[in-house]
């Protein structure tokens, strides 16, 4: 049976228990990060190892666990997961349990889970559509936070719509990001994507793509995106660690240019591939 990490324990995911004190509970005090591992292999453990870090020290918990003791965890988690499926490891660390009041004790012990959940393998090389949104969420967007609920009812808006996958988000008549993923855009052959700043969360998936486009003709450049610019894009782009690079096809029921996954989606895309593939 697979088990799950918890407080220095591995249990199966039944038997593992927090208290209904937890902070993460009561107040959505914590963060986590979802890592992909294809074929058996982490991609970028080392980059979201930072994230996390970074992270943690944005709500000032202390990172419970030294890189390679989280390396450690992956590996004894992994070792019964020979199959050849694809698998993502979710890390989340909450302040702890403590009563409940905003104010927090500094002393509390976080709360550790690490689990390795398989893949959904949706095939999402023929686009996925997608709505625009104004952007609901709170100004600290590159905290990967477990305040979830703007993304939970944007995610839910959008498929009640028109069974879109994703919500494009708008803040002050600029793109940030989709509710569960970073936005790419190509543009008579030019491909963009926001700048890192608050507004975002800095993307494994992103900061991956934007480097293998480096030494492309095009390549990516890291600028602002109005409203406007993605209405009329040629194509779309979303990414996150689950999904890979997915081309939406479709923006609020418009055809995004074709209205199918486009050439310069195509030649990122098979980059990106053959990146995991080489891993
Ligand atoms: N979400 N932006 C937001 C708001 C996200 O939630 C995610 C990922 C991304 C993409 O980041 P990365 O490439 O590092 O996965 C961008 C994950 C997959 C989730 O919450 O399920």
């Amino acid at each position: 049976m697979s088990l799950v990490y918890l407080n220095g324990e591995y249990l199966p995911i039944e038997q593992a228990r927090i208290s209904v004190l937890d902070r993460g509970f009561t107040f959505a005090d914590g963060v986590y990060e979802i890592i992909p591992v294809f074929n058996g292999k982490i991609l970028r453990p080392d980059e979201h190892l930072i994230r996390l870090a970074n992270s943690l020290s944005s709500i000032a918990i202390n990172n419970p666990c030294t890189s390679k003791e989280w390396r450690q965890i992956f590996s004894n988690l992994l070792a019964d997961r020979t199959d050849d499926r694809n698998y993502s490891i979710y890390i989340q660390v909450t302040r702890g349990t403590g009563e409940r009041n905003h104010i927090y004790d500094n002393e509390l012990v976080p709360t550790v889970l690490v689990m390795c959940n398989p893949v959904n393998e949706r095939d999402y090389s023929h686009g996925v559509t997608a709505i625009t949104h104004e952007d609901i969420r709170w100004k600290y967007c590159h905290i990967k936070a477990i305040t979830l609920l703007p993304g939970v009812l944007l995610k839910k808006l959008a498929k009640d719509t028109d069974g879109s996958f994703e919500a494009i988000l708008i803040r002050e008549g600029l793109v940030t990001e989709g509710a569960s993923s970073n936005v790419f855009m190509v543009s008579e052959g030019q491909i963009k994507t926001p700048a890192k700043d608050g507004s975002i969360l800095a993307g494994i998936t992103r900061d991956l793509l934007v480097n293998l486009l480096q030494d492309n003709v095009p390549c990516c450049t890291e600028q602002k995106i109005t409203e406007q610019e993605l209405r009329q894009a040629d194509e779309i782009w979303i990414t996150s660690s689950t999904i890979g690079v997915v081309p939406v096809i479709m923006l609020d029921g418009m055809q995004v240019g074709s209205g199918k996954p486009g050439e310069i989606w195509k030649l990122a895309n098979s980059i990106y591939e053959s990146y995991k593939r080489e891993l």
